[in-house]
């Protein structure tokens, strides 16, 4: 075997000795030089460097001593990039701040009203139109409002109906109207808006009046905390057929202009005529499916004001008459063609994923 033969080798402590060498070196021109810092970075990292050198003949080093070599070529490495990045930082020669303003930005996620708040703008320009105006009373109210000036006394069954949520009066609160137990509710309609309105004094009245409601239930198309939309129109000769008129001018204006709408007798101690009006499935066309079976999806309740509300609320009810409904928002928007919507709780569970479709 001649000597080109022999495979090279190096001996381990002679490549350590030259790599901690190397390091102090390195160290000193780091320290020292003026250079850019490119210019530093290649000479002390690049191709053609000490460093990549000795890296190079660790192929040379045996096979038992190679962890060894290869930590402290690493201890190395990492050292010099240390001390060269704590170097440019202190001397500027690096600028953190620097920013590529030609960069493509990051779009902020864009939101958009609820689905309900979009329903209920939709709704007040509907009525806007008919000369309705939108007006605001407490969702948290006195007993009085929300049942007994609807012609419904303390202990009348009637109240029953609405799965109502009482508040506890703090001490020293004073009650207002018939002191009892139950003298604050959370408002299970909107028609408490309906006395508060008359009590303002102006004539004729043409309220709506969308509100939060709360009742003890939930399920598919029920949820503890849910909206209505109050129409109460006060004046001379008001009608039946008035009420029609707007149901209709309603339906056709938010369901569409192919829907139609019936009027069933009903009972509601506040109104008389009381009727319970229906909407053509949007599905079938009035025909008959699953959805609606008979064809007719129920909308709310409505009806000629009774005249003991109109005394509740001081009016004459030798010379005014009128007409009052109340109906859901969340169930107008399952009956609305195109929503698509078979349970109302994902609208409260705040998943955006569910909300980003409307
Ligand atoms: N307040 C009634 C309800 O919540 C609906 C209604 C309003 C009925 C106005 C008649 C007149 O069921």
């Amino acid at each position: 075997m001649t000597d080109k033969d022999k495979p090279e080798t190096i001996p381990t402590d002679q490549l350590i000795r030259l790599l901690l060498t190397l390091k102090e070196e390195a160290e000193d021109q780091i320290r020292q030089s003026d250079v850019s810092y490119e210019e530093l970075r290649l000479s002390l990292f690049g191709k053609e460097s000490e460093l990549t050198k000795l890296s190079q003949s660790m192929r040379l080093v045996p096979k038992e001593d190679k962890q060894r070599v290869g930590i402290v070529l690493n201890q190395v490495k990492q050292s010099l990039e240390q001390l060269l990045s704590k170097k440019a930082k202190e001397s500027g020669l690096v600028n953190e701040d620097w920013m590529d303003v030609t960069a493509p930005g990051i779009r902020p996620p864009e939101g958009h009203l609820h689905i309900v708040t979009q329903a209920i703008e939709e709704i007040t320009q509907i009525f806007n139109k008919l000369g309705f105006t939108r007006v605001r009373h407490p969702e948290v109210d006195w007993d009085y409002y929300a049942f007994e000036s609807l012609n419904m006394p303390h202990s009348h069954p009637a109240s029953d109906e609405w799965e109502t949520f009482f508040i506890n009066l703090t001490p020293g609160v004073k009650e207002v109207h018939t002191p009892g137990v139950r003298s604050i509710v959370l408002t299970p309609h909107t028609s408490n808006g309906q006395v508060r309105e008359m009590e303002k004094g102006i004539l004729p009245i043409r309220m709506i009046n969308i509100a939060k409601c709360y009742r003890r239930q939930i399920d598919v198309s029920h949820t503890p905390m849910f909206h209505q939309f109050e129409g109460l129109y006060i004046d001379k000769n008001v009608s039946i057929g008035h009420l029609k008129g707007v149901l209709d001018y309603f339906a056709k204006a938010f369901f569409g202009p192919d829907r139609k709408t019936r009027i069933r007798p009903f009972h509601f101690q506040f109104t008389e005529p009381s009727f319970e009006v229906d909407i053509s499935c949007g599905i079938c066309n009035g025909k008959g499916c699953r959805l609606c079976k008979e064809g007719w999806l129920e909308l709310g309740g409505a009806g000629m004001v009774h005249p003991v509300v109109l005394k509740n609320g001081q009016i004459d009810t030798t010379i005014y008459n009128g007409f009052a409904f109340g109906w859901g928002v969340e169930r107008s928007l399952m009956m609305k063609s195109g929503t698509q919507l078979d349970d109302i709780r994902p609208l409260y569970n705040n998943d955006v994923r569910f909300l980003e479709q409307f």
